[in-house]
């Protein structure tokens, strides 16, 4: 056995610096831009922890695989075969086990972080998302269906329920600072969960591959106080027009939640 040969406090040290640098660089960068909703600070914790995780097993196995390179390597003429070794049970056992457990503690925590988020409370404000080759349009259930196009109102500190309807093909609905992402499926309603925790303009982006036109889907967003929103909402004329409040029953079937619950608020 050659285990006893190696100097394991060397290659641990390693391992510690390694995961130490790359770790710090990859944290000092700021990836995901301003946290402008209570899921963004969430999220990006996960995201840290997720680096800090990656950087010890990269600095594990590089480690490893530059300590084997050196180590082991022939020395010149050597055309003899390696030795025929059966390997190592208790190695293999640990290097599934301890993968295995870290896996399925990021699943179990993001889980959890996911359910936090998605968690409504009672004043929520619901808005419906309509998407379509390439263009976005948003109705307020709460205001009778009133109806804007390319231009998206919410209160800021309130949670904001949106039902989303496609009418052509699979778009995605995404406002980076709030950092929620979620596809807008034809034929179902889908869900994300919002509360926008500062004021401003910020833009609406397609991020689901959708066509010739996807790189210009986009529409503003106007996060702004709850009176500014209510003036704002008393102000629409249009309605949602009924080609999508049809989508919005149809889609109703496949919805857990009925659509009485949606309109009566
Ligand atoms: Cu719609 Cu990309």
């Amino acid at each position: 056995m050659f285990t006893n040969r190696l100097p394991i406090a060397k290659l641990a040290g390693a391992v510690v610096a390694l995961a130490a640098v790359i770790a710090a660089v990859m944290l000092s960068i700021n990836w995901n831009g301003a946290e402008d909703s209570t899921a963004a600070p969430k999220i990006d914790n996960l995201l840290n922890i997720m680096i800090v995780v990656s950087s010890i097993v990269f600095a594990i196995v590089v480690v490893a695989l530059a300590y084997a390179l050196i180590a082991f390597r022939a020395k010149p003429g050597d055309e003899s075969d390696g030795e025929p070794i059966h390997g190592n049970t208790r190695l293999e056992i640990a290097w599934t086990l301890i993968p295995t457990i870290v896996v399925l503690a990021a699943g179990g925590w993001s889980w959890k972080v996911l359910n936090e988020i998605e968690e409504t409370d009672a004043n929520h404000l619901t808005v419906a998302v309509f998407s379509q080759q390439y263009a976005w349009s948003f109705g307020y259930p709460g205001k009778e269906y009133a109806y804007s196009q390319g231009v998206l109102h919410v209160p800021v500190n309130r949670q904001v329920v949106f039902k989303m309807h496609s009418q052509d093909v699979i778009h995605s609905f995404w406002v980076p600072e709030w950092r929620i992402k979620k596809d807008n499926v034809p034929g179902i309603t889908t869900t994300a969960v919002v509360t926008p925790t500062k004021t401003g303009t910020y833009q609406l982006i397609c991020t689901e591959l959708c066509g010739f036109g996807h790189a210009s889907m986009r529409a503003k967003v106007i996060v702004q106080s709850q009176s500014a929103f209510d003036k704002w909402v008393e102000g629409l004329k249009e309605k949602v027009p009924p080609d999508l409040m049809v989508s919005v029953k149809q889609d109703t079937e496949t919805n857990p939640e009925p659509l009485e619950r949606a309109v009566a608020e």
